[in-house]
């Protein structure tokens, strides 16, 4: 198991997409060919090509990879119920919607060990969601070494970037904040994670394979009304600042008693970065 539930993933997945920049997705729209292969790297439930499918013409291939058997298998049953139409075709699921074909592979990879594992199939993009803040700097130069190794499009949105509002304001908000920042960088399985400096070390990365690349922000703006969301980020956020035993015995379950009332809103900080390869646009005929 990854840590990361399906119920988790379910709940956040309407604002992820919701907090998704557009202009970027656009930019990704016009780098890309038709058909696409694209792989996603640590896709958990699928959301990444839920939210990106509908952007990407009629005919896709899609590669879906997460270490996490139990998240593949969620992943095929919410991407059937999505599709509305599907069918099995020998390891691939094929989904019709909205007059597209989309055949999507699963892969079981942990991509810590080796991330060019996971780019055999030599896709036209390489993409995730909410994954990069996870990794550590050498893990972000090696995807990087890798995606420019088969001179890949990338793209990845709603990597945490540090910036957090929570209302009403708390007493103990600043020092929550600041432990939670020291769990971050903790190890996630890929070393001693980026955390909110990912968005930075995978541009500067990219940039230095000649990519080139933009950034905008996609944060999440969580009003009372998404309680249940705001619910257990507030838990998942006090148990983190908890873990570092940098807080008061009691002040991060009480932070998050007081963030469980009613009122509660927050403003979550991420950034989406597109990068492209030099010679993209004149190879594949798209518009600049
Ligand atoms: C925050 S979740 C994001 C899931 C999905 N991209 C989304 O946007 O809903 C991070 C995902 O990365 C996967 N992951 C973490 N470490 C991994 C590893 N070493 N190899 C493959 N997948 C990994 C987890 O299983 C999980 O599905």
């Amino acid at each position: 198991m990854s840590g990361f539930s399906p119920d988790w993933l379910a709940l956040r997945e309407p604002a992820d997409h919701a907090a998704r920049d557009p202009g970027l997705v656009a930019a990704l729209k016009r780098a890309l060919p038709a058909p696409v292969l694209a792989v996603d790297l640590g896709c958990g439930t699928g959301s990444n090509l839920r939210a990106l499918a509908p952007h990407l013409g009629p005919a896709q291939d899609w590669v879906l990879v997460d270490h996490d058997p139990a998240l593949l298998a969620a992943a095929r049953a919410r991407l059937a119920a999505w599709a509305g139409q599907a069918e099995a075709a020998g390891d691939a699921l094929i989904l019709h919607r909205d007059g597209a074909r989309i055949a999507v592979r699963f892969r079981a990879l942990d991509l810590a060990a080796d991330p060019a594992a996971a780019l055999r199939d030599a896709p036209d993009l390489v993409t995730a969601a909410a994954l990069f803040d996870l990794a550590s700097d050498d893990w972000i130069a090696a995807v990087a070494q890798a995606v420019a190794a088969i001179g890949a499009v990338f793209y990845t949105a709603l990597t945490y970037d540090g910036r957090e509002t929570w209302t009403p304001p708390h007493p103990a908000d600043a020092a929550i904040h600041a432990a939670f920042l020291a769990h971050q960088a903790g190890d996630k399985g890929f070393g001693p994670a980026a955390g909110p400096g990912a968005t930075e070390a995978l541009a500067s990365a990219f940039r230095r394979h000649g990519y080139a690349v933009e950034t905008a922000a996609s944060p999440w703006r969580l009003s009372p009304g998404e309680a249940a969301l705001l619910r257990q980020l507030a838990e998942g956020t006090a148990r983190a600042a908890e873990e570092t035993g940098r807080l008061p015995p009691g002040d991060a379950a009480a932070w998050a008693a007081a963030r469980r009332a009613s009122g509660t809103g927050a403003v979550i900080g991420h950034r989406d970065l597109l990068a492209v390869p030099p010679g993209w646009n004149r190879r594949h005929d798209a518009p600049a």
